[in-house]
């Protein structure tokens, strides 16, 4: 951050309107109403919110103040008593939802689940009377440490149900990691599984929790919830280990939502970022909940009818937002995947849209990427019809996989929505409404009505259209983190502190470059140190790896910059090729030459590497720290826990 602006070099230019038919159902129909949406916002956001709260959510005591900002400390709906957990279960039970599908499952192996809104309700409200027997009270912290199974949206429903913040740890981090974490959030209970199927195999959970907490390491754990999954023999130490199937059988199905106060803390995520430790994102009951409600309402234009599918983990903040608290506040259909593409069936994905008809697809970037890798075969052998609107979340998406998934997955017929938000927005923030307002591939077009947005530089001032610059908010929002668990002090310095208050306005930093075109849509550029400095120009590295994903023998691909003497930075591209191509000097030449002919001689790598994968962290970002240090010929310093597949980067060194 040490340059003022950025320059990006990313020209897209296509557009793509939804359908009129598509409009006129939509719940946003027009641009004009969107328009107004957010007109109405800006003029009394509090009144904007106030008025949602209290149409969308059921509280048990309406608050006294809309919104307390003592920046950059906020608190949304204070004095409030609301239950999330009741908002996603209770009231529906009162209406026809009661015996609609709330979680369709789906294992790895085949087996299945439909939980009606009824069925779910009665399985949060056991578990949650076994926290409390387990000596869980309101306040204490839970770990959460499980595989994709329905019992895993059951445990954040049943902590939330009786106001015992969740911290989910997702189940593909070590035990020293799953430690880290529960030491810090001091967790009282974990509830875990003995494992989970991945790509044909069994990944053991039980023994990594174990691991975790051996010789009292965690002496605030005192219990440990086991599900059954894969039932491989686990150990269970006696007086700390149940079986949830157990308990379970003995149990009462009443338990009252506890009445939370809107900003009592309903869970700790975190995040780690590429210097520090992890950082416990917290995010609190009433703003959290009004906004995945309306943000999913809205951007997903979620119908009754609607099978919703998102393929995160529940271990992200997505699958927190977007696959439990979102849909099921809404009484929307969730599908829950447990599974992966994998070896025995790449397409199996496709399959699980086939089978439930899903109506709406949300996935990441990434999985695009893999799917065009796949080859388009795999959808194409299924029935897909039932699609009519596609996401996309976690990085910003290159134009040419956009077009992909819109062509090859979405048969032209379906909005896409790319949504940029972080762990620490708790809901999207750029999005598009899919029947108000035309995409273009790689944006994450305009905000959503009620947030304030802009691209400024760093000292708070907006850039000027097609500038890049940083992304910042300039107004609380209902969802925004509200600290990291146990250090404000870090809180505010890791977000308001690199771009100062600009005449008395706090402005949030997100972390991200960013542009806005003449159209007012934002183009996420990445991580603000996701940039190569090539002789003075800032470039974005995903506009430069877009340019080469466009050429028809490149799969994927990560660039980064290696010290040069004389531009200060070359750019080095690490590229994975299409399954008919493979890597020549020829090949390479005719790449540096496309990447010039795209976007011109600044960006040309000095560089290309052909690799058969990329390192990615298990959220499937690249891990381009680690790329900088290969490119640099470096030796890799810093955590690598989060990297999926470790056997990667060893080639990628054995290669260099
Ligand atoms: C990136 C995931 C471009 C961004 C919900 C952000 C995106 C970080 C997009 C947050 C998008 C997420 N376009 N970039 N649509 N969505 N990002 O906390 O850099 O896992 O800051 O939250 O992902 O990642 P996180």
């Amino acid at each position: 951050m040490t340059q003022p602006t950025i320059e990006s070099i990313l020209k897209e230019k296509r557009q793509f309107h939804p359908s009129a038919e598509f409009a006129q159902n939509a719940q946003v129909k027009s641009l004009e109403e969107y328009q107004q949406l957010c007109e109405k916002a800006k003029a009394d956001p509090q009144g904007f919110w106030a008025e949602l709260a209290e149409q969308e959510l059921d509280w048990f005591e309406k608050w006294d103040q809309v919104l307390d900002w003592q920046p950059p400390f906020a608190k949304w709906f204070v004095g409030g008593k609301i239950n999330i957990s009741y908002n996603c279960l209770d009231r529906h039970l009162k209406t026809w939802r009661k015996n609609k599908a709330a979680l369709i499952w789906e294992g790895e192996p085949g087996d299945s689940r439909t939980l009606t809104y009824a069925q779910l309700h009665r399985e949060v409200c056991q578990m949650a009377n076994v926290l409390k027997q387990l000596g869980v009270q309101k306040g204490d912290r839970v770990g959460i440490y499980m595989p994709m199974i329905p019992e895993a949206a059951i445990a954040l429903l049943a902590c939330a149900r009786i106001g015992a913040p969740h911290t989910v740890i997702f189940g593909g981090f070590s035990a020293e990691a799953l430690k880290d974490r529960l030491l810090d959030a001091e967790a009282k209970l974990v509830i875990t599984a003995d494992g989970g199927w991945r790509k044909d195999n069994i990944v053991p959970l039980k023994p990594q929790v174990d691991k975790a907490i051996a010789d009292n390491a965690v002496p605030s754990v005192d219990n440990v919830l086991v599900v059954q999954r894969t039932n491989q023999q686990v150990h269970m130490e006696p007086g700390r280990d149940h079986w949830w199937h157990d308990l379970q059988a003995g149990v009462s199905a009443h338990c009252p939502a506890e009445a939370m106060d809107s900003e009592d803390m309903l869970f700790i995520l975190y995040t780690s970022g590429t210097t520090g430790k992890p950082k416990g994102v917290v995010h609190t009951t009433g703003g959290y909940n009004l906004y995945t409600h309306m943000t999913l309402k809205w951007a997903f234009d979620l119908q009754e009818t609607d099978v919703y599918w998102c393929t995160a983990d529940v271990g992200w903040i997505t699958g927190h937002s977007y696959i439990v608290y979102g849909p099921l506040s809404n009484g929307a259909t969730t599908v829950m995947y447990e599974g992966a593409p994998r070896g025995s069936n790449p397409g199996c994905l496709w399959d699980v849209v086939e089978k439930y008809g899903v109506t709406i697809f949300y996935t990441a970037p990434t999985a695009i990427r893999a799917f065009i890798k796949m080859g388009e075969h795999h959808p194409n052998a299924r029935d897909l019809s039932s699609l009519r609107i596609l996401g996309t979340v976690g990085e910003p998406i290159n134009p040419e996989a956009w077009m992909w998934y819109h062509r090859i997955i979405g048969h032209e017929n379906c909005p896409i929505v790319d949504t940029w938000w972080q762990t620490e927005t708790g809901g999207f923030m750029l999005t598009p409404l899919p029947g108000a307002i035309p995409t273009k591939p790689g944006s994450a077009t305009l905000p959503f009505p009620g947030i304030l947005a802009d691209v400024v530089d760093l000292e708070g001032n907006p850039v000027e259209d097609n500038q890049g610059g940083y992304l910042v908010v300039l107004h609380p929002w209902p969802s925004m983190m509200r600290t990291v668990y146990g250090d404000p002090d870090r809180f505010r310095r890791t977000y308001w502190e690199h771009i100062p208050p600009k005449d008395g306005q706090y402005l949030y930093f997100a972390g991200d470059g960013a542009r806005k075109d003449e159209d007012g849509y934002y183009w996420v550029m990445g991580r603000v140190d996701d940039v190569v400095n090539v002789s003075g120009h800032r470039l974005g590295t995903m506009e430069i790896e877009s340019a080469l994903v466009s050429h028809p023998s490149v799969a994927e691909a990560a660039v980064v910059g290696k010290p040069d003497e004389l531009k200060g930075e070359d750019v080095v591209a690490f590229v994975t090729l299409e399954g008919t191509y493979s890597g020549s000097e020829a090949l390479e030449k005719e790449l540096k030459q496309h990447v010039v002919a795209e976007i011109g001689a600044i960006a040309r790598p000095g560089e290309i590497r052909f690799t058969d994968a990329l390192p990615k962290t298990r959220s499937g970002k690249i891990m381009r720290r680690l790329l900088r240090s290969l490119a640099g010929g470096q030796e890799i310093a810093g955590d690598t826990s989060t990297l999926e597949d470790r056997s990667v980067l060893d080639k990628l060194r054995e290669d260099s």
